[in-house]
């Protein structure tokens, strides 16, 4: 039996718990033990809520119970899931995340506590929703050396781009809808001002490059300043507008980052990629292009991606799995050149 934590109950964290117990036969079947869940941890109680039992208000009690070997960090936002992250895998818990931020401001600190204390730290969900993408680029692009990545990493931005593009819909509307639907962010100017976008990039530089790669320094522009106009000088060209991460190494071994919205020909593999999918087109130098499709936000996809980081973990209990990256910072080139 692996018993796990899961750290807020909210989106991410109930979908986390539903794809355990919705899946749990196929996934006992893949882990060779049973996953269950002992305790959810949040704030709030949850009367009526199936999982009500497990619901706790200390996480010291997670810390304790030595038979807690997978934590989900479902919280969000760098402070107590921090705190808790370095806890956990300070005890030899493993982590597994869909906290893009805590993962793009302390993914070295974590990955290299993780290695010290023989557990993981996981993060698949954390870019591309519920697309296999992190763990693809470690494990099966090994052979090659990546140059570069282009991608539409953002659900929220795509689906208000999408609906503005179609259906000429007024952003502010859309935005509340993605809202609801669960994709956007808490504070939802981190999806329309790219910081979401951006910080995805520097996860996906960063393992790209194997060095850390500092967010603040990738050189971002959401989508807020795109209008009606543009969509109509767009579609008039033959265009389409989406919001785009594009990370380059180059022959030097220097790193291009940019977050922007850009003007794709219709012809573009990424130019078909809409409502709340992301695309990310991978280019080995061996491998040429290779692209991956799907939902970048939501709850179920993003709580696929950590449920099977969960049985990633428990199938490798005592071996650390994800290499990630060195502390040595990656060298940016300046975006004026
Ligand atoms: N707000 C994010 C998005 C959630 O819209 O892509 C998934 O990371």
């Amino acid at each position: 039996m692996v018993n796990v934590a899961v750290l807020g109950y909210g989106t991410v964290g109930s979908g986390v718990v539903e794809v355990l117990g919705r899946n749990r036969e196929q996934i006992s079947g893949k882990t060779g033990e049973e996953i269950q869940v002992r305790y959810i941890l949040d704030l709030r109680d949850f009367p009526g809520d199936p999982y009500e039992d497990r619901v706790v208000h200390d996480f010291n009690l997670i810390l304790e119970d030595a038979e807690i070997s997978v934590v989900c960090e479902t919280m969000g936002g760098v402070g107590a899931a921090y705190q808790f992250t370095k806890q956990a895998l300070m005890a030899g818990k493993s982590v597994c995340t869909s906290n893009k931020e805590l993962v793009a401001m302390h993914g070295t600190e974590l990955l290299a506590l993780a290695a010290e204390h023989h557990c993981n730290y996981l993060f698949e969900a954390s870019v591309g929703g519920g697309i296999p993408l992190l763990r693809t680029i470690q494990n099966s692009l090994t052979a090659e050396r990546i140059q570069a990545v282009t991608g539409i990493l953002n659900g929220t931005t795509n689906y208000i781009l999408t609906k503005m593009e179609k259906e000429h819909a007024d952003y502010g509307e859309v935005l509340k809808k993605a809202q609801e639907l669960g994709y956007a962010e808490r504070n939802p100017e981190a999806d329309v001002e790219g910081h979401d976008t951006c910080r995805k990039t520097a996860i996906l530089a960063s393992l790209v490059t194997g060095k850390t790669v500092d967010a603040a320094k990738i050189e971002t522009e959401g989508i807020t300043g795109v209008t009606q106009a543009d969509f109509d000088f767009a579609s008039k060209k033959g265009l389409r507008i989406k919001l785009l991460s594009v990370i380059k190494v180059e022959e030097d071994g220097k790193l291009l980052a940019v977050v922007a919205p850009f003007l794709l020909t219709e012809e573009h593999p990424l130019a078909v990629v809409e409502d709340v999918f992301n695309g990310v087109l991978v280019t080995g130098n061996m491998l040429g292009d290779t692209m991956f499709y799907g939902r970048g936000a939501g709850k179920l996809p993003t709580a696929s991606a950590v449920a099977a980081d969960v049985i990633d973990c428990a199938r490798n209990r005592g071996r650390t799995v994800m290499e990630g990256w060195s502390r040595e910072e990656a060298e940016l080139v300046d975006i004026k050149e």
